[in-house]
């Protein structure tokens, strides 16, 4: 499989169907992206995908051939500062145990793209795929907002 990552080539010796998940954390050492359920429904393994999100432990690696595949390690530049959404999570305090914060992050900065003036029910809306058991949800709302206040670019 060739794959576009992060802005970079990566070729993979994997069966089509192994998810991409899988193909990311083993074979390409990207532990940023999270394993939790497996099967859909939590959204820790939330990648960007083009321009949409996808749950990367559903998604059998050859769909994802020919796309431009974005994981959290890639949102910001690698030497620069944290992207926007990662800033506001630590200022807000949106992190507790971490294990939903990559997907909560690729999922908040692929939204605000998209809607760069969201309100609190906008986002609310957006993270319905990305479960948190630790902060209740506000913490992480508000560093939403926050950085689409600070100007997410
Ligand atoms: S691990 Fe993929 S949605 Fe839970
Ligand atoms: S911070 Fe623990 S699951 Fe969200």
């Amino acid at each position: 499989m060739k794959l576009t990552v992060n802005g970079r080539p990566a070729e993979v010796d994997v069966p089509g169907g192994t998810s991409l998940v899988e193909v990311l954390r083993e074979h390409l050492h990207l532990r940023g992206t999270k394993i939790g359920c497996g099967t859909g429904r939590c959204g820790a393994c939330t990648v960007r995908l083009g321009d949409r999100t996808v749950a990367s432990c559903l998604l059998p690696v050859a769909l994802a051939e020919g796309e431009e595949i974005t994981t959290v390690e890639g949102l910001a530049a690698p030497d620069g500062p944290p992207h926007p959404v990662q800033a506001a999570m630590i200022a807000c305090h949106g992190v507790q145990c971490g294990a939903c914060t990559p997907g909560m992050v690729v999922t908040l900065a692929t939204y605000l793209d998209a809607e760069p003036a969201p309100d609190a029910d906008g986002v609310r809306h957006a993270l319905t795929g990305n479960l948190c058991r630790c902060t209740g949800y506000h913490t992480i709302v508000d560093a939403a907002m926050t950085a689409a206040q600070e100007g997410h670019p």
